[in-house]
């Protein structure tokens, strides 16, 4: 049976994914410092405004203001949805202190993550949110490593429950193999992972899809570029980096058309969203 799919319209992301993200689902988004994730992110949620669907970014990493031009750096200007209230920050950084503008919605213990839950679930319900993006899910444990597994089952339920589809985004440090932890990267529904290496002096950026529930994926790593209007992945080429050399091949001719195929039935006869909510 077709899964209902959240389309991100990010350059080569829907091919690799065979149509989108399951709906619903809660996606590590997991890489080096770097790599491109807050701004696949930002994109992903700039990209879902620009169709009419409303989403929420748990800014724990940035101050909301520079939040704001990180958005606006790649030409994704939030401040008509926020007006309109369909594009909310939650400021899970600043703790409320400090001078400026206060937030609409403020976590004042940002390390307390049913306060974080609740200001998030009211934010969702205000806009209608359908996307979300946490920024990072790692600073909710980095001292704490015991917690991280529950940190992540409880923004999950929140954020599900309430129907919307959604990036968390993990901090790895350079050279490290995992995701973030096995307590988080099984209690997630995808885990997408962006990379840079350095290889004879230069660097290269990639992306693999690493799991995805409830949906077939590119088993392959794919070359990636971060340009002024955001990411672009190559998704019909796929690169082997072994250290010391760099190779780019186009994808074999079947795959290729199976992905062109499986993002156009979904442009084409969507599946129909699941409407009950839990929450
Ligand atoms: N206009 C641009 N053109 C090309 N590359 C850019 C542009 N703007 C930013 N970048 C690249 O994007 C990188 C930052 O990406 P991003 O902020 O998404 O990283 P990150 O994975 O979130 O890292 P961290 O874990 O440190 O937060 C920069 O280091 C730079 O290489
Ligand atoms: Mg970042």
């Amino acid at each position: 049976m077709a899964v209902p799919r959240v389309r991100t319209y990010v350059p080569g992301l829907d091919e690799i994914l065979y149509g989108g993200i399951p709906e619903r689902s809660i996606v590590l988004l997991s890489g080096g410092p770097g790599t491109g994730k807050s701004i696949l992110g930002k994109q992903f949620l700039f990209n879902g405004l620009k169709r009419g669907e409303a989403g929420a970014f748990v800014a724990l990493e940035e101050h909301p203001v520079a939040v704001r031009r990180s958005f606006r750096h790649f030409g994704w200007d939030v401040s008509q949805y926020e007006r309109e209230g369909k594009f909310a920050i939650v400021d899970a950084f600043t703790g409320g202190v400090g001078t400026g503008q206060r937030e609409k919605y403020v976590v004042k213990q940002v390390d307390d993550v049913h306060e974080l839950s609740d200001v998030l679930r009211q934010a969702i319900r205000d806009i209608g949110a359908r996307r979300v993006v946490v920024d990072s899910v790692s600073t909710l444990y980095l001292t704490k490593p015991a917690m991280a597994r529950g940190t992540i089952m409880t923004l999950k339920r929140v954020i599900a429950g309430l129907g919307c589809t959604a990036f968390f985004i993990s901090q790895v440090s350079v050279g490290e193999r995992g995701f973030g932890g096995p307590g988080v990267e099984h209690a997630v529904d995808g885990i997408i992972r962006l990379d840079l290496d350095e290889v004879d002096g230069k660097l290269y950026r990639s992306i693999i899809v690493w799991k995805m529930r409830d949906t077939r994926h590119s088993m392959v790593r794919h070359p990636m570029e971060i340009k002024d209007a955001g990411i672009e992945i190559y998704w019909d080429k796929y690169i082997r980096l072994t250290g010391t050399s760099v190779k780019i091949d186009d994808l074999p001719k079947e795959d290729v058309e199976a992905m062109k195929k499986a993002v156009q039935e979904v442009e084409e006869r969507p599946a129909k969203r699941i409407e009950e909510v839990e929450e």
